[in-house]
C-alpha cells in the first residue's frame, strides 16, 4: 500500500551534496522557508512551496548520526571521573587496572540478554535527542567469548530498535594482563573472518595510542581486516601522538577518531586522503584534554564527522546538543559545519545513505521545536526534539 506523508516546514536546513563534505564545502548548507517535504513510502518524494500538510514544524533537518560510541556497556565510572579530578591521569587509572578494564570486568559478568536490554535503554534516549544512526563498537568484553557476546548484542539491538546501527569490532581496546600481548591480537586475529562470515561487524577499530597499541603492532592486523572486507576506523592520536593518524590513512581507514595530539604533518596527510576525522570534543572535555585542530584540518581540506564516544569513562554524554556546544565553542566549529558533520558525514561513517533533506533519500528526519538552529547548541539542556523519523516513521 502506497503511504503518503507531508510535513510542512517553516524552515528546513540541510546539507547540500552528499557525504563526505571536506573543507570548505562543510560550509554549504541548503534552505528553504515555508515548504512542505513530501514522504512516499518512507522516502522524500519532494519538496515544494507549501501546499498542504498532516504536520506543521518549525525547523526540519536530516536525523542525526552519532559517529562513534561503545555501546553496549555497563556501569559507571564515576569515582575515576573524581580521581582525574584530584590529578589523576586517564592512563595512569587504566594502567592501574581500572579504566576500561573496570568496565570488561562488568560486560564480562553480564548476560547477552542484558547487554541487548541496557544498550535498547540507551538507544532510546539518543533517538529522543534526534539522533537516528549509531556506530557501537565491542571492546569491554577483552577475551574471545565477551568480544562475540558484545558484538551479538550489537547485533540483536538491530531487531528491537528503529535506528540504523553499525557494529564495530574493538576487540584491541586495552592490553590485557593475564596473556602475552603477541598471543592476544593473534586471538582477536583469528576472530576477524569469522565476525564478517556471520555478519557480527562491519568495521573493525583498535585504541592505538602510547601504552595501548602501537602502529607497528597492529597494522598487519588491520590490513588482514581489510581483506576479509571489514572497513577500519581507529582511536588515533588521543592521548599521545604515535603515529596512529598516519597509520590510519596509509591503510585506507574510513574514519581515524578523536586525533587531539596530531601535528601538521599528519594534518596535511589527512587531508590529502579519503579518510575523515571523527572528532568527538565532550572526551576532551570529560578528560581534561586538548581539542583536536578542527579549523587547521578544514582549512587543509579534511572532512570532519562529529560524534558523542559515549561510554563509561571518557565521555558519559549522548545528548548531540551538548556536543554541538563543545563543537562551536572549542573546536570552533560554524554551525553549518557542525550541521554537514553530524548529518551527512556522520551518516558516510556510520555506513548509511542518509543526512539529506533531497528526494530520494530515506525520510530521516528531526522535526525540531525552534526555528533557530543555533538554540539547539546554546540551551543543550533543553531538548528542542519534537519529533523524530526513521524512513519515514515517526519514532519519537
Ligand atoms: O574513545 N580511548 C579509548 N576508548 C574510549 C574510552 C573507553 C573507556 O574509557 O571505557 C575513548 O575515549
Ligand atoms: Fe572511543
Amino acid at each position: 500500500m502506497n503511504s503518503m506523508f507531508v510535513i510542512h516546514a517553516e524552515r528546513i536546513l540541510t546539507p547540500s551534496s552528499p557525504g563526505p563534505v571536506r573543507g570548505n564545502n562543510m560550509m554549504k548548507i541548503s534552505e528553504f522557508f515555508d515548504s512542505d517535504i513530501v514522504i512516499e513510502d518512507g522516502v522524500i518524494a519532494d519538496i515544494r512551496k507549501h501546499k498542504s500538510a498532516d504536520v506543521k514544524a518549525n525547523l526540519v533537518t536530516p536525523g542525526l548520526f552519532d559517529a562513534h560510541t561503545h555501546i553496549p556497556f555497563v556501569g559507571s565510572r564515576s569515582k575515576e571521573f573524581y580521581m582525574r579530578s584530584r590529578g589523576k591521569t586517564y592512563m595512569e587509572i587504566l594502567q592501574a587496572g581500572g579504566g576500561i578494564h573496570y568496565t570488561s570486568s562488568l560486560v564480562k559478568n553480564a548476560s547477552l540478554e542484558v547487554l541487548v536490554e541496557i544498550s535498547k535503554d540507551f538507544v532510546r534516549k539518543f533517538t529522543e535527542h534526534g539522533v537516528v544512526g549509531i556506530e557501537c563498537k565491542s571492546g569491554y568484553g577483552l577475551d574471545k567469548e565477551n568480544e562475540i557476546k558484545q558484538l551479538k548484542a550489537i547485533k540483536l539491538l538491530r531487531d528491537v530498535v528503529p535506528n540504523k546501527l553499525s557494529g564495530t569490532f574493538l576487540g584491541l581496546h586495552a592490553r590485557p594482563k593475564n596473556i602475552p600481548i603477541d598471543e592476544y591480537i593473534d586471538e582477536m586475529k583469528a576472530l576477524l573472518k569469522y565476525i564478517k562470515e556471520n555478519s557480527l561487524a562491519e568495521s573493525v577499530d583498535a585504541f592505538c595510542d602510547k601504552d595501548v597499541f602501537l602502529p607497528d603492532e597492529i597494522e598487519d592486523f588491520l590490513l588482514y581486516a581489510k581483506s576479509v572486507g571489514l572497513k577500519i576506523r581507529l582511536h588515533a592520536d588521543e592521548i599521545e601522538n604515535v603515529g596512529a593518524t598516519k597509520l590510519g590513512v596509509k591503510v585506507g581507514a574510513v574514519s581515524v577518531d578523536h586525533v587531539l595530539k596530531i601535528g601538521s604533518e599528519d594534518i596535511y596527510v589527512l587531508s590529502n586522503s579519503d579518510t575523515v576525522a571523527t572528532l568527538m570534543p565532550s572526551t576532551s572535555f570529560y578528560l581534561g584534554e586538548s581539542y583536536a585542530p578542527a579549523r587547521d584540518l578544514i582549512s587543509a581540506g579534511a572532512g570532519i564527522a562529529l560524534g558523542s564516544d559515549f561510554n563509561p569513562g571518557s565521555s558519559p554524554i549522548y545528548m548531540p546538543s551538548f556536543v554541538m556546544h563543545l563543537a562551536i565553542r572549542f573546536l570552533r566549529m560554524e554551525p553549518e559545519e557542525v550541521l554537514n558533520a553530524y548529518t551527512v558525514n556522520s551518516a558516510y561513517v556510520v555506513g548509511y545513505k542518509s543526512g539529506l533533506i533531497a528526494p530520494n533519500y530515506p525520510a530521516d528526519l528531526v522535526i525540531w521545536k525552534t526555528s533557530e538552529f543555533l538554540d539547539i547548541p546554546y540551551m543543550w539542556q533543553e531538548n528542542f526534539v519534537e519529533h523524530v523519523l526513521i524512513n519515514g516513521r515517526m519514532v519519537a
